[in-house]
């Protein structure tokens, strides 16, 4: 039986949009490349035992999985090990838990699917045969988490991820950033992102987003370098609002905000000589990324506008880890 933690990722640069490929090797193939913050509290625990006889069992968050999760699960890991040129198990038996609330506005699957990447490849190989593949297989190893999830594939390290491609790699910035979400809706997304990224395609926004994305990546990675929080920040919120009006411009237009999130960016937007910047998913909750611990200052804000919310204080993290 393997054990393993994993922790989802914050895009500074987004996702959003992906190839319409039948070919299997270029599944969730992102249009554009996307810089990422790998998170450490928020994680993803999964069991996976492989069964010689018998039938599956699949647990998610304490309930059975639903026959559209064990699909994808089995798929995932059938992939896998068809990719390893390694027998596919008879029957697995498969738990998972987040410690963070599904809906937060936390990309779970990206968690979950390096999760059960890790979990897969050790019920291959045994552990510490595993640990030396991935170590030497990085890369191979992230193309393995994007075919579950495109996000994914930027949660196989830490703290900073650039995907390009089939795979993401590490990124050394001389910062250590933290994530503060605001937690204004815990309601399930009305849009998931899949549904997103084929609605981005008919925006008639996306051609030009595409075409500045690479300059803007070149300048947020420069100001990452130089440790220049205000431009990285300022770049950070550009960047958000940007996929979200590509997202509402689609067809069927995709609104992911609330009016508290409405409120809450403009509230922020107002702020003069801010040190934190906001960002925000596929969702209505508002991620702030700073340097220093702001929460402080974030319950206040909340409290001025009236407006009830939980804070998920997390940090920087890294690569999924056997426990
Ligand atoms: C808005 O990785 O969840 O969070 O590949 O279809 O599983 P699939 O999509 P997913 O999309 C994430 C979208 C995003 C931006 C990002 O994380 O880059």
């Amino acid at each position: 039986m393997i054990r393993v933690v994993a922790s989802p990722n914050i895009a500074f640069i987004k996702y959003w949009g992906k190839e319409l490929s039948s070919d299997p090797a270029r599944v969730n193939w992102a249009l554009n490349p996307s810089l990422s913050l790998t998170l450490s509290k928020a994680q993803t625990t999964t069991e996976l035992e492989f069964l010689e006889l018998g039938q599956d069992s699949m647990t998610l968050e304490g309930h059975s999985a639903s026959e559209k999760d064990r699909e994808k699960i089995r798929q995932h890991l059938g992939r896998i090990c068809r990719a390893m040129e390694l027998p596919v198990p008879v029957a697995i038996r498969y738990q998972s838990e987040n410690n963070f609330p599904m809906a937060a506005g936390i990309a779970s699957s990206a968690s979950a699917f390096a999760a059960l990447t890790w979990a897969t490849l050790g019920c291959l190989l045994g552990q510490e045969e595993a640990e030396k593949w991935i170590a030497l297989n990085k890369r191979r190893v992230s193309e393995f988490c994007r075919w579950g999830s495109g996000s994914a594939c930027r949660s196989v390290d830490g703290p900073y991820m650039l995907w390009r491609d089939d795979a993401a790699e590490l990124q050394n910035f001389p910062l250590k950033l933290r994530d503060t979400v605001l937690i204004l809706s815990r309601a399930k997304k009305t849009v998931s992102s899949r549904d997103g990224h084929q609605a981005a395609l008919s925006s008639p926004l996306l051609a030009k987003r595409l075409a500045g994305v690479e300059s803007r990546l070149a300048q947020m990675t420069r100001a990452l370098e130089t440790h220049d929080l205000k431009v990285f920040g300022q770049l950070l919120e550009t960047e958000a609002l940007e996929m979200h009006e590509v997202a509402r411009r689609g067809t069927p237009s995709v609104e992911y905000w609330t009016e508290d999130t409405r409120r809450v960016l403009s509230a922020i937007q107002e702020m003069t000589d801010r040190d934190f910047y906001f960002t925000l998913d596929a969702g209505p909750n508002v991620h702030i990324i700073s340097e220093r611990d702001v929460s402080g200052e974030l319950r206040a804000l909340l409290s001025k506008l009236g407006i009830v919310a939980e804070l998920w204080e997390d940090k920087s993290g890294s690569s999924p880890q056997y426990l």
